[in-house]
């Protein structure tokens, strides 16, 4: 049997930061607001000249070099992001051609919040098939272009990041497995509307701002996270006891909060990141992983859960063995 297993980690998150109070100086907001409805400190936007490709090339050249391989022991790379640089080519083919990987599969998924963990499942499933031995999996967005600072509603919540994992083929798992959810039904709710295939009677009416319904969002979410992790810890045969870290999108620290009373477990067994970098969307589970693997928290052989949330929506998880 072929499993794969994460052997290293790597985030990165543009040097321009913006602290609550840089925002309550453009818009009608405050540091108490923000911190208070959604544990958000500060957020990074990409410079002028920064690309999502950029921050990924960042992400993923940081989780090469802390892994024992180079890119050109890289057999797949899949990008999750729904901010890629160009609609082609992908972010992931503009990365296989700057880090300098031989012609391997490169692809883009687009899950919104939820992309990094598709991706992953994505590349697991490669692995698990035996046709590839290892993957770069990065997590890359850019939301600062689709801010809409007449909106305070949801131009306080996001900044742009990107984090990576390298994965590999191993005997032992590694990932232990994943449920991946979508439904479309509410699809308003959180909507970024401006692709390049809308109807041509649309498509200048279309805005080019992300829209979301932040109350409504919040319920969903907070039900879809819940339910996601009772499904992968049935699904795994998991106790949540036996689970070391938790680590959920970091949208909202109250989303956050919400699941950790669900389980009823201390919030000390939750990975938290988003004070620091806000919503980074499909970067957000990487860069708290990376976080955590930095930081000492995580240990090799301690088991993880990671899950994400987002626009359309989307959302799913994984237990695995780091
Ligand atoms: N600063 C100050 N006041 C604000 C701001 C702001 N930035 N934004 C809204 N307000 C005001 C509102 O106008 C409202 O005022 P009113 O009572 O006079 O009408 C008041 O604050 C309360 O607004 P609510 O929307 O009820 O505030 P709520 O407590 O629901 O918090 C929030 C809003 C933070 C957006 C919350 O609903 C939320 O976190 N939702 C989930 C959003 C999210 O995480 N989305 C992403 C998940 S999916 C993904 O990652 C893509």
């Amino acid at each position: 049997m072929i499993y794969s297993r994460i052997v290293s980690s790597g985030g990165y998150l543009p040097q321009t930061v913006k602290t609550n109070d840089d925002l309550a100086a453009v818009i009608d907001t405050s540091d108490e607001w923000i911190r208070t409805r959604t544990g958000i400190r500060q957020r990074h936007f990409a410079a002028d000249d920064e690309s999502s490709v950029d921050i990924g090339y960042h992400a993923a050249m940081r989780a090469l070099e802390d892994s024992p391989y180079t890119a050109q022991d890289i057999d797949l790379i899949v990008v999750g992001t729904c901010t890629p640089d160009c609609v082609f080519p992908s972010n992931a083919v503009q990365l296989q051609h700057r880090l300098g990987c031989g012609s391997i599969p490169a692809l883009d998924v687009s899950a919104a919040c939820s992309g990094f963990i598709y991706a992953l499942s994505t590349a697991d499933a490669y692995i698990r098939s035996g046709s590839v031995k290892r993957a770069l999996v990065i997590g890359s967005d850019l939301f600062s272009n689709s801010l809409d600072w007449e909106d305070r509603n949801t131009a306080v919540l996001f900044g742009d990041g990107a984090g990576a994992v390298i994965l590999e083929a191993s005997d032992n798992a590694g990932i232990h497995g994943f449920c991946i959810r979508s439904d479309g039904s509410a699809a308003d709710l959180l909507i970024a509307e401006n692709g390049s295939g809308a109807p041509r009677s649309e498509i200048d009416t279309r805005s080019k701002y992300i829209k979301m319904q932040g109350r409504e969002v919040f319920k969903v979410a907070v039900k879809s996270m819940c339910s996601i992790v009772d499904e992968l810890l049935k699904e795994t045969n998991t106790q949540a006891d036996e689970i070391d870290f938790f680590i959920p999108h970091q949208a909202n620290l109250r989303i956050i909060t919400a699941v950790a009373d669900h389980l009823n477990i201390p919030m000390e067994r939750f990975i938290v990141t988003v004070d620091k970098h806000a919503n980074t969307s499909a970067a957000s589970v990487p860069l708290a992983l990376d976080d955590g693997i930095r930081s000492g928290k995580i240990q090799q052989g301690q088991k993880i859960l990671l899950e994400a949330f987002g626009g359309g929506f989307t959302w799913g998880g994984c237990i695995l063995t780091y």
